[in-house]
């Protein structure tokens, strides 16, 4: 017989990280939509409130605390869960969502994110946000739970965490001689960096029953240039780009006991791009 009793997420509080983007609020209907609490966390306060919004209206009953906060900022991060748990409130979900994603550049403008130049600046901040930020947030609300005795961390990395960046997309002519834009190293460093952080973590508090898993996105069309999402879709099996809320359901189920046996994993979710 099956156990169909404990896969609601009632009674757990996730916090999101760079919820104030594209996805996060997506993240924030699907844990809310099953019954969690949600703390959106990011260093943008417009992008808080957007999100925040856009889970109201789809729910208006969800329960949304918004946080203004850097997760390249150990010290803030511990402040924030200090002051969270003396309120006798417990992060059980963390979704590791923060990155920076450097924009692609509309065919024509520019060549960015080429090797021969990468802006080192640039290179630090994508590091610093998504891995040293997914670390200290996995340390801080990790230990955490792993005193607790429960508790679920999701990285959100990418298909780029398991194939090349084709970076012929970029071209009008879908050639190696006249991309327009580079998608730099860094994204492909710090999202296959999560897998390497998934399993470690996995090893390191599975046995405190504290699981940690990886969703692997692909693209998510919004607006992009048309030259780009043609190209994009002609190297997708399903001939498309994910929709936005194409993600909601296996939050879910990565943050509740539907995935209580798996832990350390990589969920690719790319429409069969690295297929
Ligand atoms: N959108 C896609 O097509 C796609 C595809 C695959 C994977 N992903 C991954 O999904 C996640 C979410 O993507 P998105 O499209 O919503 O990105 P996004 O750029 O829209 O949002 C990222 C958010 O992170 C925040 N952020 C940046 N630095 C921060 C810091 N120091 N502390 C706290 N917050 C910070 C930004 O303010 C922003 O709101 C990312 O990890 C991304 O790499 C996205």
């Amino acid at each position: 017989m099956g156990n169909f009793t404990n896969k609601t997420l009632r009674g757990r509080t996730a916090l999101i990280t760079g919820a104030g983007g594209l996805l996060g609020p997506h993240h924030g209907i699907g844990l809310t939509s099953a019954g969690a609490k949600v703390v959106l966390a990011d260093i943008d306060s417009k992008g808080l409130e957007i999100s925040k919004n856009k889970i109201l209206k789809f729910n208006n009953k969800a329960e949304i605390e918004t946080i203004i906060l850097d997760i390249t900022d150990l010290n803030a991060v511990r402040e924030f869960q200090k002051t969270y748990t003396s309120n006798n409130k417990y992060i059980d979900i963390l979704v590791n969502n923060a990155a920076l994603n450097p924009t692609m550049k509309e065919v024509g403008s520019k060549v960015v994110g080429k090797i021969e130049d990468y802006d080192m600046d640039q290179w630090n901040k994508e590091i610093d946000v998504g891995i040293t930020g997914a670390f200290i947030c996995s340390r801080v609300f990790g230990t955490r739970m792993a005193a607790e005795g429960y508790g679920v961390i999701i990285n959100i990395s990418s298909d780029l965490a398991i194939r090349a960046p084709d970076q012929r997309v970029y071209s009008p002519t879908m050639s190696f001689d006249d991309i327009q834009s580079y998608k730099p190293l860094g994204y492909s460093i710090v999202k296959t960096s999560l897998i390497g952080m998934t399993r470690y973590l996995a090893e390191y508090w599975g046995h405190k029953n504290v699981r940690v898993n990886a969703l692997l996105p692909g693209g998510v069309y919004n607006n992009q240039p048309q030259q780009l999402v043609e190209n994009v879709k002609k190297r997708t099996l399903l001939g498309r780009w994910a929709n936005v809320d194409e993600y909601e359901d296996v939050i879910v189920f990565l943050a509740s006991d539907s995935s209580a046996y798996m832990t350390g994993q990589s969920i690719v979710m790319d429409g069969g791009r690295s297929v």
